[in-house]
């Protein structure tokens, strides 16, 4: 077994993946244009870093005649290798997709069997992060851990530094052995829809998670991630609006928020899902608002914990390096409420203290005891409390 390198995912993971709007028509015009999006719109200035190609980028019908996965010519007609150049060329870095079984989850050729040999071209096209999916494996935790080991001790041996990013959606406890297999973040769940609540996908074959549920598995898996290694709350959905390839219909701006609040509070990798060729300046500015970034990226890498629930509203707290503390007042209901959060609550004593409201960039208040805030259904308000 191998251990994840310490430097990599120090924080969590930043970047964008092709799968939530793209699906199986990711090109190398789609990841080209992004790339240079990330650039333009200062997505990479923020921290965003890795540009992943997700699944459906090989030849569908099979390995070639020595063994090797071969990008797909009409996707990719210049081969994935001079895509990462021109990716790392900008200063970014660039991520693939693959399955520990036969086929991918979309029915592409998968890795098992493969590794060594996937893992080396990888590394000699110049890849930095694989997503490593688990369709068609065995149910198992025990041939998760070993198919996952295997993966993780190829890539190791390349010699290349890769952040190996595992999906077998929480099913078989990953973020007990993640770590061990030399993973830097896993998956809690299924796929993530653009949906506040769970919702049936495909004929009813399976559910797609919607942000509400998510929250409670972000609360009780949190202890479980941290510098290295992350608990991965999905792919981000803000700006999907009801497009794409996990439409749920599409969140409201303060669901949205509410979705990029919990997630860096959750310290979750942070893989944008929409088209950042084309980003609204709504979506940029849920994306990109600096303080609220800083609290995923805090150096602590402290988890969050849901310190109070009282009905459909929360508090959660997270310790921040310079000794303030992020606080998170969630309305998960449907109408909307006066939260008051006590100093105790969030582990202060009865002292001033200073509250900045991270989305509006603005000190809001100073308070002793305690402060209520009004929320509207399924909004947060993100606090940094300073202590004076
Ligand atoms: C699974 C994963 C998704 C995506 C698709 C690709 O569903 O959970 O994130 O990678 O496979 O087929």
């Amino acid at each position: 077994m191998t251990s994840a390198s310490k430097s990599l995912a120090a924080t969590p993971p930043m970047g964008w993946n092709s799968w939530n709007q793209f699906g199986w028509n990711v090109n190398e015009a789609v990841v080209r244009e992004t790339a240079d999006a990330m650039i333009s719109s200062g997505l990479k200035d923020c921290g965003y870093e890795y540009v992943v190609i997700d699944d459906c980028w090989s030849k569908k019908d099979g390995r070639d005649s020595n063994g090797y996965l071969v990008p797909d010519p009409d996707k990719f007609p210049n081969g994935i290798k001079a895509l990462a150049d021109y990716v790392h060329n900008l200063g970014l870095k660039i991520g693939i997709y693959s399955d520990a079984a036969d086929l991918t989850c979309g029915s592409y050729p998968g890795s098992y069997g493969f590794e060594e040999q996937d893992a080396q071209m990888w590394a000699s096209w110049g890849i930095d992060f694989l997503k490593y999916d688990y369709c068609n494996a065995p149910e198992d935790q025990a041939s998760a851990i070993e198919r996952y080991s295997r993966m993780g001790e190829a890539l190791r041996k390349t010699g290349r530094e890769f952040l190996f990013s595992l999906c077998e959606w929480g099913g078989r406890s990953p973020h007990l052995w993640g770590r061990e297999v030399g993973g830097h973040m896993w998956r809690v769940s299924g796929d993530v829809f653009d949906s506040w609540v769970n919702i049936w996908v495909a004929d009813h074959t399976y559910y797609g998670i919607g942000i509400d549920v998510s929250l409670d598995l972000a609360a009780e898996l949190a202890e479980y991630g941290g510098p290295g290694g992350w608990n991965d709350l999905d792919m981000l959905i803000v700006g999907l609006k009801g497009k794409g390839l996990v439409s749920g219909g599409g969140l409201s701006f303060v669901e949205y928020q509410t979705h990029m609040s919990m997630w860096c509070m959750a310290c979750s990798p942070l893989m944008i899902g929409c088209d950042v060729r084309a980003m609204e300046k709504e979506t940029a500015a849920l994306l990109m608002n600096p303080e609220v970034l800083a609290v995923n990226q805090d150096a602590l890498g402290e988890p969050v914990r849901r310190v109070k629930q009282m009905d459909r509203c929360e508090i959660w707290k997270k310790p921040l390096a310079d000794s303030s503390v992020a606080v998170a007042l969630v309305n998960r209901g449907a109408s909307g409420s006066d939260v008051t959060v006590k100093a105790s609550d969030i582990g202060l004593l009865d002292a001033p203290k200073l509250v900045r409201n991270l989305w509006a960039q603005e000190d809001i208040a100073d308070f002793k005891v305690e402060l209520t805030r009004r929320v509207q259904p399924h909004e947060t308000l993100l606090l940094k409390v300073d202590k004076h």
